[in-house]
């Protein structure tokens, strides 16, 4: 495994789970992942030594947790070694590293997603806007490549796009050349992962994420802060729909550009009033969508990992649920997300419970060896109940019992949840 936060401990949950009984190694991981996992210090962005570390443990399977290795080429370097990944090479990350090409591909795909330009100069910008938008405000303006969730703008009004424009173009904040210009949507956000194996694209449960600081969304985003799992909108078999229309067209897409995707396709949806669009695709599982996700999945993760790692392997795999709905709250430390807060000593955590999931982020131990924080998101706790109003009510019961000076979390994750 490669990663370091929640999203990867509930990875290693899910395959510490086989039945297969692997052994686990993750780099370069956290205080909790060392409790399920070895841990070798190596950073995600040390490629060679990720693939050094492969090579010389004969690891079976890498799972690529975050993106940016992905969009690196992390799979593309273990495939040159032989080794099986998890993860799609870099010319298929692009869907994530390239904003620019994303749309591209659904254009290419006729997959549902906002009107759009891409523009290099700010007055092409603002022309753009103008036809796009017919003149109406808010726009919606994307820096191209990667921005850790900082590289969009939602301008309310010609001054504040301009502005925007300048930022991204004239002083290359995001050292991007290029930007997406887009139609602003309004509707309620969904997140679709799906599992790929090159040619197949098989969904996973629906998640909703709540990406502000603030209950009520309010304050600037974040990570995340909570998710729940599955969206009453979207069933199983809505799933199945929408990843016929949305996920399998892109495979298809790249495909025919030569290109094999393997991994997590992760849909970013907006439910409008015309149907439903995508926002974007993400090239791995989402934080902290995963964190609910995969406590319901009654499947053998590695089984279904190995074979999306093999071209065609999912051929004729049913993914199988608990009926329960999964409810993620994150805990973040002091500051963040402007800052954040390290060496807070945690309480709490060995009281947890068995119908109650702690997934760790940034924690570290320190010399006394108590668990301190060590980052932005600490960790998050995952409560499965017969519906999302019990899971909610068990996730807070847990947290209110996990302690550390200038905690922050949200008190209405998942309090309303999507329908229709
Ligand atoms: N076309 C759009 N209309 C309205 N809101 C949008 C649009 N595109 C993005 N957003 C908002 O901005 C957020 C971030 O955009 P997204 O494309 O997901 O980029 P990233 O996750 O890389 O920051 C979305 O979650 C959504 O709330
Ligand atoms: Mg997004």
């Amino acid at each position: 495994m490669v990663g370091n936060g929640a999203r990867e401990h509930a990875i290693l949950h899910a395959l510490a789970r086989s039945s297969h009984q692997p052994e686990l190694l993750c780099a370069p991981g956290n205080a909790g992942i060392a409790d399920v996992a070895r841990v070798v210090p190596i950073p995600v962005d040390d490629m060679p030594a990720l693939v050094n570390l492969a090579v010389t443990e004969q690891v079976d399977l890498v799972v690529v947790g975050p993106e940016g290795p992905l969009v690196a080429g992390l799979a593309d370097e273990l495939q040159e070694a032989s080794i099986l990944c998890f993860g799609p090479t870099k010319a298929g990350a692009e869907l994530e590293g390239s904003k620019a090409f994303c749309k591209e591909i659904m254009e290419a795909a006729e997959v549902p997603t906002a009107a759009y330009r891409v523009v290099t100069t700010v007055e092409d910008g603002l022309r753009a806007i103008a036809q796009i938008q017919h003149g109406r405000y808010p726009t919606v303006i994307k820096a191209d490549g990667l921005a850790a969730g900082k590289g969009v703008i939602i301008a309310a009004d010609e001054h504040e796009a301009k502005a925007a424009l300048e930022t991204l173009l004239i002083e290359h904040r995001f050292a991007t050349s290029q930007v997406v210009v887009e139609e602003y949507l309004v509707g309620a956000e969904v997140s679709l992962l799906a599992l790929c194996d090159g040619v197949r694209a098989v969904p996973l449960a629906s998640a909703q994420d709540y990406k502000r600081i603030f209950d009520g969304d309010g304050g600037p985003n974040t990570g995340g802060m909570g998710s729940y799992s599955p969206v009453p909108a979207i069933d199983q078999q809505a799933a199945v729909a929408l990843t016929a229309r949305i996920h399998q067209p892109v495979l298809d897409e790249l495909k025919r550009r030569g290109i094999l995707f393997h991994g997590v396709l992760y849909a970013g949806l907006m439910l409008t009033a015309d149907g439903v669009k995508v926002l974007e695709f993400n090239a791995r599982f989402g934080d902290p969508e995963t964190q609910a996700i995969l406590p319901r999945l009654k499947s053998d993760l590695l089984e279904l990992l190995v074979a999306a790692s093999t071209t065609g392997g999912l051929d004729g795999i049913e993914l199988e649920w608990d009926s329960d709905s999964a409810v993620t709250v994150v805990l973040a430390s002091a500051g963040y997300p402007e800052s954040s807060s390290a060496g807070d000593v945690i309480s709490g955590l060995d009281g947890a419970r068995s119908d109650v999931a702690v997934t760790h982020a940034g924690t570290a131990l320190n010399d006394d060896g108590e668990t301190v924080t060590a980052g932005g998101r600490v960790l998050s706790v995952t409560a499965l109940g017969p519906d999302t109003a019990a899971a909610r009510v068990t996730a807070y019961a847990a947290l209110d019992t996990i302690d550390f000076p200038g905690r922050q979390l949200r008190r209405d994750i998942a309090e309303k949840v999507v329908h229709t």
